[in-house]
């Protein structure tokens, strides 16, 4: 039995062989200790994505949470950028040098590629640190709120206001692209290239639903019930 498209796209995030029927291969996910209830409701999302609920996300850890971020991030600096790179490459060589789709995937490249590398360092560097503190702080039990995160300034919630995710800018070079009719030589590569940006446009946007109604207000609860306890 073939598997949907979307559990492939989930578990190369885990290292799983890409043969392995998820549904059944319950001993690999127990190996690397995730749990496949947690794949489902990934699965779910990925499905349903204007019915996004957060609440069903509630009963996995927020280690989890930050995990699954974590791998996305790494998932698509490795994986995902590299493929769209190359089918580019792919549809590039049967155009000529003037044609007009060259400038926009170009721009698209030292735009889009930068701004999306630029937002997960951003995260990588601040807001999961941070959080991975706050489960330590949890954890061991001591006091979160220390000099030196005070010191670096760093607010969750403003984290939340200046987050602006990027599958829009991504859905625009992809709507530019389609105003262009590929010939008929490239028709394949043109059309292997445009289901590339729209399954990485709704992964995206799965991933920010994600960061913005589970991770964020998660991590402001944990930082909240830690303040509290703080000034007790
Ligand atoms: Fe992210
Ligand atoms: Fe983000």
């Amino acid at each position: 039995m073939e598997q949907p498209f979307e559990v492939d796209q989930i578990v190369q995030r885990y290292a799983i062989p890409l043969n392995s029927n998820i549904l059944h291969s319950y001993h690999e996910l127990q190996d690397i200790n995730i749990d496949r209830e947690f794949i489902y409701v990934l699965l779910e999302s990925f499905e349903n994505l204007n019915d996004f609920a957060p609440a069903q996300y509630e009963r996995f850890s927020l280690q989890t949470i930050v995990d699954y971020i974590r791998r996305t991030h790494r998932y698509y600096l490795s994986k995902k950028l590299l493929e769209i790179e190359q089918s580019i490459g792919i549809l590039l060589k049967n155009y000529d040098g003037n044609h007009p789709l060259l400038s926009v995937l170009d721009r698209f490249y030292s735009n889009y590629k930068k701004d999306l590398i630029e937002h997960i360092k951003a995260e990588e560097v601040h807001v999961l640190p941070y959080i991975d503190m706050l489960l330590k702080s949890e954890h061991e039990k001591t006091l979160p709120l220390d000099s030196t995160h005070q010191s670096k300034n760093f607010s969750l919630k403003s984290f939340v206001d200046n987050h602006h995710d990027t599958e829009e800018d991504l859905s625009n070079v992809r709507n530019t692209i389609l105003q262009y009719q590929p010939p008929v030589t490239n028709e394949t590569p043109y059309r292997i290239l445009l289901t590339q940006l729209h399954v990485f446009e709704r992964d995206l946007a799965v991933h920010a639903l994600i960061e913005d109604h589970v991770l964020i207000p998660r991590a402001l609860a944990l930082e909240e019930k830690l303040t509290e306890a703080k000034t007790r």
